[in-house]
C-alpha cells in the first residue's frame, strides 16, 4: 500500500482518530469533549468543547516560540509601488491594538464585522482582530458593487464595517467610501461604526458619529489578549453565490478550520514553517480567507500579499518577478490567471529575465484546468503544476495531488485523488453510485472533514436543503464528473446556474433578477458560455414586453450598466440576445442546459418535458448571430 492509501484509509475509517491526531499541531486552552459530534446529523461538529483562539494560533504563538523577527507578511504592490514586510511581532502587536480599538468602538466576542478591503495588510489585521475577539468577520469582495454589500450588510448584521478609503485595480483608483456609503442607505440594518483606514492616494470624508479613522482609534487604543471561544463558534461568515440573488453565508468554525488548515499546508503544499507561500488572489474569496491569510500563518509561513494583476503591473513577468524576489517556493492562483499570461507571453520571455531557484510547486484551482494551460505552464516552469478541486464551502481541497504524502503521475484534466477526510462518490440522479468512467453527480459521504462548512449563517433550513437533502447521508458539491478506474477524479463543471468568470463565482440566477426589473424585458435566462481567457462569461437571452419599441441596443446598454451597478463589474455581463420565446418545459422551467449545449455547439437530446421543440431552431438561429457556437 503507498503512503497515500494508508493515509486516506485511515481518515475515512477512523476518523477521530485521525483528526484528533492533527489538532496536536494546534494549540487549545481546553481539550475537546467529542472529536466528532455526530448526535444531529447532517450537523457534525468537530471538536465540542474544546476552546482556543484561531489568532493566537495564527500569529502569537509563532513569536512565542521564536518567530518573532521572521516576516510574517510581505505586501508586494506594484499598483502603488510599494513593498512592505511586517515581521509576525509586529503583526501580533499590530493586531493586539487594533482588536483594543475594535473593543473600544463596540465590538465584541459574537459580534458581527463586515470587512470590505483591498489586498493590503490591514485586512489581515482586520481579520485577526475579529478572531482575536472572538467576534465574527464576514469579507466581502471589493469588486461588489453597493447592492450587493446591502444585501450582505442587512444579511450579517454588522455592529460594525471596516473599510480602506480605496483601491487600484489595474490602472484604475477606485474610491471605495462612496460605495459603502450608498450600500450602507440601501440596507435596512445600519452597523454603529464605520473605519475608515485611509490610504495615501485617496482620502474618504467621516461623517460624523458614524465614521472613525482607522489611525485614529488606534492610537487611543491599547493590546488586548486573545479571548478563548469554543471550537465550534463561528470564525467568519463568507458569502457564496447560490442559484438565486440572494447569496449563502457559509459559516465556518474556530477549531475545525484551523486543524484542517494548518494539516492541508503539510500534507498538500509541502511547506515548512518560515518558508514563503503565495495566493495570488483576493481575501474576500475563500482562497484568501484559507490561503494568504490562516493557513500560511496558521503554519508559520510568510505570506504574500501582492496587490497586482499577473499581466499589465506592469507586465507578463509580474508573478515571476514576485516569485524571485521574495523566494516564493509555492505558488496558487487560478487557471485564468495563466492563461493571460499565456496570451501576452506565449514562448515565457520574460521568465528568462527571473531567477526560480526556490519555487517548488505551482497550484491551481477556481475552475477547470484545461489540458492546454497545464502543459503549457508545466513545460516553461518545469515544477509540478498541481489541479486541486475545491469550494467555498469546504475551505480546503476536496480533490488533490497530496505533495506532502505523494505524488501521483498527472492526467491533465484531473486533480488527481479525494483527500483524505473526502469519501468522494459519483452518484446518478436516483442516488445510485455509477460506475467507474461513468459521469455523474459528484457527493461527499457525510461527515465532511474538518474546517468544512459547519451550516449556512442563520438559514439551517437552506443548509440542509441546499446540500444534504438531494442525497441523504451524502453533502451534494453541484458539481458534476467521473472517477476513473485509477481513482482519478474529473469535475467536468457544475450542475446548477452558478458559473465560474476568472475563478469568480457568480450566479445567473442573481443576473436574471436583475434583468427582470428592466421595463422592457418580460422574461429572461442567463447562463455561462466558454471564454477562452476567463473560463466563462455570461451570456442573456431577454424576451421583450409587448409593445416595446425601445432601441434594442439601448435596452441592452441598459442591462450592462444595471450589471455592473447592481452586481459589479466582475460579473463581465455584456452579451444580450433578443428573442422571441424561451424554451421551457411544460411546467414553464427554463431549459438552461439546452441553451448552454447550443451555444457550446454541443450534441444534446431533445428535453422530453419541452413545451415546444420548435423554439429551439430559433434560438440556435439567435445565437449564430451573435457568434455561438464560436
Ligand atoms: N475591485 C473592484 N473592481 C474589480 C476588482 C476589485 N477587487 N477585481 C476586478 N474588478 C473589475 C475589473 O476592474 C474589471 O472591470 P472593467 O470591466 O471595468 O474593466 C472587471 O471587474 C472584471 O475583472 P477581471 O475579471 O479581473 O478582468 P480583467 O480583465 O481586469 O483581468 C485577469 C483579467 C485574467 C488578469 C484577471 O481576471 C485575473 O487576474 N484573474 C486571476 C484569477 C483570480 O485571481 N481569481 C481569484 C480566485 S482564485
Ligand atoms: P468557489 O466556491 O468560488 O471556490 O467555486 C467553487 C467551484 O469552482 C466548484 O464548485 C467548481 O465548479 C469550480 N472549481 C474550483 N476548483 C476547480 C478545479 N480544480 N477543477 C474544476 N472546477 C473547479
Amino acid at each position: 500500500m503507498g503512503a497515500y492509501e494508508a493515509v486516506f484509509r485511515r481518515s475515512i475509517d477512523d476518523p477521530e482518530g485521525f483528526w484528533a491526531e492533527a489538532a496536536r499541531g494546534i494549540d487549545w486552552y481546553r481539550k475537546w469533549d467529542l472529536v466528532l459530534d455526530s448526535s444531529n446529523p447532517p450537523f457534525y461538529r468537530w471538536f465540542r468543547g474544546g476552546e482556543l483562539n484561531t489568532c493566537y494560533n495564527a500569529v502569537d504563538r509563532h513569536v512565542e516560540q521564536g518567530r518573532g523577527d521572521q516576516t510574517a507578511i510581505i505586501h508586494d504592490s506594484p499598483v502603488t509601488d510599494t513593498i512592505r514586510k511586517i515581521t509576525y511581532r509586529e503583526l501580533r502587536d499590530q493586531v493586539a491594538v487594533f482588536a483594543g480599538a475594535l473593543r473600544g468602538q463596540g465590538v465584541e466576542k459574537g459580534d458581527t464585522v463586515i470587512i470590505y478591503m483591498p489586498m493590503i495588510p490591514e485586512a489581515a489585521v482586520a481579520m485577526l482582530a475579529c478572531a482575536r475577539l472572538g467576534a465574527v468577520h464576514s469579507v466581502v469582495f471589493g469588486g461588489f458593487a453597493s447592492n450587493e454589500l446591502a444585501i450582505r450588510i442587512d444579511h450579517a448584521r454588522p455592529k460594525a464595517i471596516i473599510i480602506a478609503s480605496g483601491a487600484i485595480e489595474g490602472k484604475k483608483t477606485l474610491a471605495y467610501k462612496p460605495l459603502v456609503d450608498s450600500a450602507i442607505d440601501q440596507s435596512d440594518h445600519k452597523p454603529e461604526k464605520c473605519i475608515v483606514f485611509q490610504r495615501d492616494f485617496i482620502a474618504s470624508e467621516l461623517k460624523e458619529g458614524r465614521d472613525v479613522n482607522w489611525s485614529d482609534i488606534v492610537a487611543d487604543a491599547g493590546p488586548v489578549d486573545p479571548v478563548p471561544v469554543q471550537a465550534t463558534d463561528p470564525l467568519y461568515i463568507l458569502y457564496t453565490s447560490g442559484t438565486t440573488g440572494m447569496p449563502k453565508g457559509v459559516m465556518r468554525d474556530n477549531g475545525g478550520h484551523a486543524v484542517a488548515l494548518k494539516w492541508s499546508m503539510t500534507n498538500i503544499y509541502n511547506v515548512e514553517p518560515g518558508d514563503v507561500y503565495w495566493a495570488a488572489s483576493d481575501v474576500g474569496w475563500v482562497v484568501g480567507h484559507s490561503y494568504i491569510v490562516y493557513g500560511p500563518l496558521l503554519h508559520g509561513c510568510t505570506t504574500v500579499f501582492y496587490e497586482g494583476k499577473p499581466i499589465g503591473t506592469p507586465d507578463a513577468g509580474a508573478f515571476w518577478r514576485v516569485i524571485s524576489q521574495h523566494k516564493v517556493k509555492v505558488l496558487f492562483t487560478a487557471p485564468t490567471a495563466f492563461r493571460a499570461i499565456k496570451k501576452e507571453d506565449p514562448d515565457g520571455e520574460f521568465l528568462k529575465k527571473y531567477d526560480l531557484g526556490d519555487f517548488q510547486a505551482l497550484f491551481l484551482a477556481g475552475e477547470r484546468l484545461d489540458p492546454d494551460t497545464y502543459h503549457w505552464a508545466s513545460d516553461l516552469l518545469r515544477v509540478p503544476v498541481i489541479d486541486h478541486w475545491w469550494q467555498t464551502e469546504t475551505a480546503w481541497a476536496i480533490v488533490a495531488n497530496p505533495m506532502g504524502i505523494e505524488q501521483f503521475p498527472v492526467k491533465p484534466g484531473s486533480p488527481t485523488k479525494p483527500v483524505p477526510g473526502y469519501d468522494v462518490r459519483i452518484l446518478d440522479h436516483e442516488g445510485k453510485e455509477v460506475e467507474a468512467g461513468q459521469e455523474g453527480n459528484i457527493v461527499v459521504r457525510l461527515p465532511l472533514p474538518p474546517g468544512t462548512l459547519a451550516t449556512l449563517w442563520r438559514n439551517e433550513e437552506r443548509f440542509v436543503k441546499s446540500y444534504m437533502a438531494t442525497f441523504p447521508g451524502y453533502y451534494e458539491t453541484s458539481d458534476g464528473g467521473y472517477i476513473d478506474e485509477d481513482g482519478y477524479v474529473y469535475v467536468m463543471g457544475r450542475m446548477d446556474d452558478v458559473i465560474n468568470i476568472a475563478g469568480h463565482r457568480l450566479s445567473t440566477g442573481a443576473m436574471e433578477e436583475v434583468i427582470a426589473t428592466h421595463p422592457a424585458v418580460a422574461e429572461c435566462a442567463v447562463f455561462g458560455t466558454v471564454d477562452q481567457l476567463k473560463g466563462q462569461k455570461p451570456i442573456g437571452l431577454i424576451v421583450l414586453k409587448a409593445g416595446v419599441t425601445t432601441d434594442e441596443e439601448e435596452i441592452k446598454t441598459d442591462l450592462v450598466r444595471m450589471i455592473r451597478e447592481q452586481i459589479g463589474p466582475i460579473a463581465c455581463y455584456r452579451e444580450t440576445a433578443v428573442v422571441k420565446r424561451l424554451p421551457k418545459t411544460r411546467s414553464g422551467k427554463i431549459l438552461r442546459g439546452t441553451l448552454r449545449a447550443i451555444a457550446a455547439g454541443k450534441e444534446y437530446r431533445m428535453p422530453s418535458t419541452i413545451d415546444d421543440p420548435t423554439v429551439l431552431e430559433e434560438i440556435t438561429e439567435d445565437l449564430k448571430k451573435l457568434g455561438y457556437p464560436a
